[in-house]
Parts: C-alpha cells; sequence; structure tokens
C-alpha cells in the first residue's frame, strides 16, 4: 500500500500504535480477570506488568515494527502487525522488569519498581521471610510471565519472521548477561561495551523490530538498509541512555541516575571516557570506585561533548542507510524524523 503524504504516513502508524494500546489493554485486563477469579493473589503478576504498560513509555519497539511493516508496504488494518508490535512491547516490559532487578533500580517510567513495590508489600505486612527475596523473587515471575504473553501474541508470525523473533529474545539475554559480567570483572574495553550496548538494547529495541515488521511483510530485501539504520541508531539509542544516565535527570527520565556508576557498570560512555583519559582510566582500575571524584572526571573531561559527536555521526549513518534503499518519501522522511527523537531524547 503506497502513501504520498507524510502526515498520511503518520495517520497510519498512530492509528495501528492506538490499536498497539487497545491490544495490549484487552489483553492484560482478560487475564487479570481471570486468575483473580482463582484468587486475587494469582493474577498479581498480571498486575505488575499492567502497571508498567499503563505507566506509558515511549513504545518505541512497537512504533519502529509498525514503521518497518507500513514502510515494506504492508497492511494499514493487518491484526497480525498489532498483535506482533503489541508481544514487541511486552518482550520490553518484561526485560525492564529483570533489569530493574539486575539493577536495583528502585523507579521506572515515574513509578516504584515491581520488585521494590512487593518488598514493601511484604514489609508491610509482615509476612515471614526474607522481604528481598519476595520481592525479586516475585518480579522474576512476572518479567516471565510478560515473555509467555508476548510469545502467545506472536504464535501468528509467519515462517520467515521466526529467526528475526528468536534472535532478538536470545540478544536481550546475552547483552544482559554480558553487561552484568562485564561489570563484575570492571572490564575495559570499548569495542566489547559497544558491543554489549547494541545488542542488549540497539538490536531489540530498533534493528529487530523493523527488520519484523519488513519480514511479516516478505519484504527480506529491505533488511540490509534497515540494518544499517538499526545498528547505528541502536548505538545512539544506548549512547543517550549513558548520557541520560551520567548527566541527566531522574524526575525528567522517570528512573534513577547515577545508577551506572555506583554498579561499576561498562557503558560505552565511561569507556570512552577512560580511553581518553588516564585519570578516569586510574580511577576505574582500582576495586573500590571513589564516585564523586569519577563523576566530577566525567564532567570535567568533556566526554559528554565526545559522546554527543558521536550521537550525530551515528544519526548521519542511520538516515545516510535509508538513502536508494527503495523506500516511499514518506517512510524515510517517518524514520529520519523517528532517528532524531530516538538520539536527542532527555527520558
Ligand atoms: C529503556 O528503554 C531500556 C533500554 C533499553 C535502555 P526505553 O528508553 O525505550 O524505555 P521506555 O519504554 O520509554 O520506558
Ligand atoms: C537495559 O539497559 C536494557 C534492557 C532492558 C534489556 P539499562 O539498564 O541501561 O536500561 P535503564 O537505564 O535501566 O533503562
Ligand atoms: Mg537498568
Ligand atoms: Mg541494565
Ligand atoms: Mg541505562
Amino acid at each position: 500500500m503506497t502513501v504520498s503524504t507524510v502526515e498520511d504516513a503518520r495517520e497510519q502508524r498512530v492509528r495501528l500504535l492506538d490499536r498497539v494500546e487497545n491490544r495490549l489493554d484487552g489483553l492484560l485486563a482478560h487475564e487479570r480477570e481471570r486468575w483473580a477469579y482463582v484468587d486475587p493473589r494469582a493474577a498479581a503478576p498480571i498486575g505488575d506488568i499492567a502497571a508498567l504498560v499503563s505507566a506509558g513509555g515511549k513504545r518505541l519497539r512497537p512504533t519502529f515494527c509498525l514503521l518497518g511493516h507500513l514502510a515494506a508496504g504492508g497492511s494499514p488494518t493487518s491484526s497480525l502487525i498489532v498483535d506482533c508490535a503489541a508481544g514487541l512491547e511486552l518482550i520490553h516490559v518484561g526485560a525492564l522488569i529483570h533489569d530493574d532487578v539486575l539493577d536495583a533500580a528502585e523507579t521506572r517510567r515515574g513509578a516504584p519498581t515491581a520488585h521494590v513495590r512487593r518488598i514493601r508489600e511484604h514489609n508491610d505486612n509482615g509476612w515471614k521471610g526474607e522481604a528481598r527475596r519476595y520481592g525479586e523473587g516475585t518480579a522474576i515471575l512476572a518479567g516471565d510471565l510478560a515473555d509467555i504473553l508476548a510469545d502467545r501474541l506472536t504464535a501468528g508470525l509467519p515462517v520467515q519472521a521466526r529467526p528475526v523473533w528468536n534472535e532478538l529474545l536470545t540478544e536481550i539475554i546475552i547483552g544482559q548477561h554480558l553487561d552484568v559480567a562485564v561489570a563484575a570483572e570492571s572490564l575495559v574495553d570499548p569495542e566489547i561495551s559497544r558491543w554489549i550496548a547494541v545488542c542488549k538494547s540497539g538490536r531489540y529495541s530498533i534493528h529487530r523490530p523493523l527488520l519484523l515488521g519488513a519480514a511479516v511483510t516478505g519484504r527480506e530485501d529491505l533488511a540490509p538498509a534497515f540494518e544499517a539504520y538499526g545498528e547505528a541508531l541502536g548505538e545512539a539509542f544506548q549512547l543517550r541512555d549513558d548520557l541520560i544516565d551520567a548527566f541527566g535527570d531522574s524526575d525528567v527520565a522517570g528512573k534513577p541516575v547515577g545508577l551506572d556508576l555506583e554498579q561499576h557498570k561498562m557503558t560505552l560512555l565511561l569507556s570512552l571516557a577512560a580511553e581518553q583519559d588516564p585519570e578516569v582510566r586510574s580511577l576505574i582500575e582500582k576495586p573500590r570506585w571513589d564516585l564523586p571524584r569519577l563523576q566530577d572526571r566525567l564532567e570535567s573531561t568533556g566526554v559528554g561533548q565526545v559522546v554527543e559527536e558521536r550521537i550525530d555521526h551515528l544519526v548521519d549513518s542511520a538516515v545516510g542507510a535509508l538513502q536508494g534503499a527503495g523506500l516511499g518519501a514518506p517512510w524515510r522522511s517517518e524514520l529520519t524524523a523517528l532517528a532524531h527523537e530516538v538520539a536527542y531524547r532527555s527520558r
């Protein structure tokens, strides 16, 4: 299906995204009711998922999936793509619930994280056992359930799209494992930090959702352009996330800032700073990090500016990759606008 104007393109995307919201709300309400009928406690994991979905978020993964599909000439009324985009948001929600346990984060999307709410519930009720184990354990279950619901939503994916879906799921886990493992070892290696950023975040957020949308429509020919766009923009996306953590505002971001340093995370930002400044390098080679000094040093080395320039360059490459890819002008312009939104966001 072709569209002739940017307004038409935008309208198709917005309409489909509305349907994604309804699909998520409908599925979660149905599951909640079904399990609450057994016992109110049985519906708690659904409640944790629903709380995060309704707290908002930028809905980047569904958006990229819908754009990949529409730009590939897919139907603007497809229910399959709505389910697939909703499944991607659920995979993301599951990854966030787990990530907040891994990172000991207390807030997400402007509200307390799932495990923190459950720890408080345990404490407030004076229940038996360790509150932390209860909170983190139940959050892991809620994250797993989000993955299972996502799998249900994507059961109808055509055979050519399955490898993309499987790869996306695997990359999140491997990327998250490496993120934690490299932090534990304090490994300073910009190449591995870059790879982690792309794998734990960029691929499942941008590159794979685009490919998935195009694969559903059978347009594998768009894969090279979407890959080049997605890999570059995916790195920019995670670099912005690192900048928000290092220099941002938690009220705006809706999640804590400063956690990466606190947890010895070898972010791409930090490894670039270590490459450019021997003092940063020596500070992070110490077994215990002096956080105030490290933060000061990050501010004074100007690594923020280096990262901003790298983001500019990555956005240019991403947008450049769309030229000559056989995409209609309105879709190219939508993907260009989104590249800017993703790379220059403050939350
Ligand atoms: C946060 O993703 C987790 C990362 C992969 C860095 P988003 O920045 O897309 O978070 P929401 O969905 O808008 O909350
Ligand atoms: C999270 O990366 C990546 C996934 C959720 C898979 P971060 O740990 O950097 O994300 P935030 O900063 O907590 O959102
Ligand atoms: Mg985190
Ligand atoms: Mg993390
Ligand atoms: Mg982060």
